[in-house]
């Protein structure tokens, strides 16, 4: 039986963006949000909180969460790899905060310049500020299907870095495949992993497309009842720490396989095509998303 709903959080703002070497202005950014929610997308990620040296195009975060017109129902969620983050996010009031962890050693260390166990010792207070101020904590988990720097992951090491950060408290665990390698029953396998700690409605899938397997990973979470998913609309993106990683499964391609699958979302596609329209259009390049493409053709 598939889930009879699902929640998409569109990444796009964050993620689709963070690697776009040309500038995108902020009010570019305010802009791409303010259409997403308009197609009906309730939950955002819109920026991140890391370091302007590291991650320049996310460097106008603060303004971006003070250019956004928040519409009540929608979530808005940034990243926040340490306090200095936290402390920079929490005036900006995010309803959710992200921490990202990795599953493979090296990748962490590229990623976030630490090991594994020193995320978790740096994410400890976060979670803990957050709670405080009423704020959700997801988790993320890179390279949970293969890392660009260890190759292969193991289910066991994914399952222990999820035990890691529910030791410290974060509320949701998103299985993220950085790199795009992963195939079904390998997503399935580490799945059930995630699934023996987190309840079923705090696991997401977070895929990339690099190798053409995203949607159909998804739907082999739906197999298992997950029923929440990161997508980026227009399918921007990319990790900077991950090299040749292309953006994330397109949130339109997602959705048109959710509507022909008759599973609630929310999402008006038309509209959300207007929203991957726009900004291709800033970027100066078309869509990487199929559907996006197919319906702006006809
Ligand atoms: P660091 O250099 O180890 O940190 O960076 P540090 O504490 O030693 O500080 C060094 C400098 O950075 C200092 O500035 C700090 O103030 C500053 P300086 O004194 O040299 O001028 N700094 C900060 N500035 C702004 N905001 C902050 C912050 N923290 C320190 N929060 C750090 C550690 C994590 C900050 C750094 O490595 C970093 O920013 N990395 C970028 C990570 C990133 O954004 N990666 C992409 C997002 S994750 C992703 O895409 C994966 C995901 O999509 C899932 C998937 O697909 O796998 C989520
Ligand atoms: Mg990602």
């Amino acid at each position: 039986h598939l889930p009879t709903h699902v929640t998409l959080v569109d990444v796009g703002p964050r993620d689709g963006l963070q690697n776009e070497k040309q500038p995108v202005s902020t009010e570019h950014k305010a802009t791409l949000v303010a259409m997403l929610q308009v197609a009906g997308l309730k939950e955002i990620e819109v920026t991140s909180f890391v370091s302007p040296k590291w991650v320049p195009q996310m460097a106008d975060n603060t303004a971006v969460m003070a250019a956004i017109e928040r519409k009540p129902g929608v979530r808005y969620s940034v990243l926040t790899p340490n306090m200095k983050g936290l402390e920079a996010a929490l005036p900006t009031k995010p309803d959710e905060i992200v921490v990202f962890a990795a599953a493979s050693e090296a990748f962490s260390q590229k990623n976030i310049n630490c090991s594994i166990a020193e995320s978790i010792e740096r994410f400890a207070p976060v979670v803990a500020a957050a709670h405080e101020a009423g704020i959700k904590v997801r988790g993320a988990l890179s390279c949970s299907l293969g890392c660009p720097y260890q190759g292969e992951v193991t289910p066991d090491e994914v399952e222990r870095v999820v035990l890691l950060m529910k030791s410290i408290g974060v509320d949701h665990m998103g299985i993220a495949d950085t790199i795009g390698v992963g195939t079904p029953k390998r997503v399935q396998a580490v799945m059930e992993r995630a699934l023996k700690h987190y309840p079923q409605v705090e696991v997401s899938g977070h895929f990339h497309d690099t190798y053409g397997q995203a949607l159909t990973n998804i739907y082999a979470c739906l197999e298992m009842g997950i029923h929440t998913f990161d997508a980026s609309v227009s399918g921007l993106g990319g990790c900077p720490y991950a090299k040749g990683a292309t953006g994330n499964v397109a949130t339109e391609d997602v959705l048109f396989m959710l509507n022909g699958l008759g599973i609630e979302t929310g999402i008006d596609i038309d509209k959300l095509v207007d929203a991957s329209a726009f900004i291709s259009q800033a970027l100066g390049r078309p869509p990487v998303a199929r559907v996006a493409r197919a319906l702006l053709a006809k």
